[in-house]
């Protein structure tokens, strides 16, 4: 994996890209949730999140230090093809969301699927409000309206991966965002 030639068409956004939406985005998140941090969570949904978590979650500090929770879900399978089913394969369990607000922080928004449905179950059990923080926006490939609240940046309709987005499990570490080669997943 030493030369991204090999399986990267082109890098859309590099380190230094990563890093100033990130602090953007800390700092809209900051004002909104300044005056009513103590009942903010943020829902990190793994696995993709985990690299924009951390970041973010660094950004937000010293000014805001929500708790942190983490939910898994998968929809893709070991493919590509989303199967627009949602499937926990980690729960929140005994974490009380009743009353809460919650930032739901999502490394891509595809078809739209999974965090729609995603909303409505945590709304279903009682939280206060649900906002939505992602990293990547797909938007050409959505099925379903979804409203997201803080978007890092918007991409086209192709395979990417690097910083926690993967393909059957590679590339999550790459430090930037690229696209894959259409020969590697076709
Ligand atoms: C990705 C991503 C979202 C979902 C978006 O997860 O993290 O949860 O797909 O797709 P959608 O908008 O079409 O529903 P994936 O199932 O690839 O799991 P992972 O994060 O563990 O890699």
């Amino acid at each position: 994996m030493n030369d991204s030639s090999e399986y990267l068409d082109r890098i859309l956004l590099d380190a230094y890209s990563i890093g100033s939406i990130i602090r953007s985005l800390a700092a809209q998140i900051k004002l909104d949730y300044k005056d009513r941090q103590d009942d903010l969570i943020v829902i990190s949904v793994l696995k993709g999140a985990y690299f924009f978590t951390a970041d973010l979650q660094r950004a937000l500090s010293p000014e805001l230090d929500p708790v942190v929770e983490f939910i898994q879900l998968s929809s893709y399978g070991a493919g590509s093809k989303s199967s627009g089913e949602l499937k926990f394969k980690k729960e929140l369990e005994d974490v009380n969301i009743s009353g809460k607000d919650l930032l739901v922080v999502e490394d891509i928004v595809d078809t739209g699927l999974t965090i729609s449905k995603l909303r409505e179950y945590l709304l279903e059990k009682g939280a206060k409000s649900v906002r939505i923080c992602v990293f990547l926006d797909k938007s050409e490939a959505r099925m379903v309206e979804v409203k997201l609240d803080y978007v890092g940046s918007k991409i086209p309709s192709e395979f990417v991966v690097g910083y926690g987005l993967d393909y059957n499990e590679q590339y999550r570490n790459l430090p930037y965002i690229g696209v894959l080669k259409k020969e590697i997943y076709s």
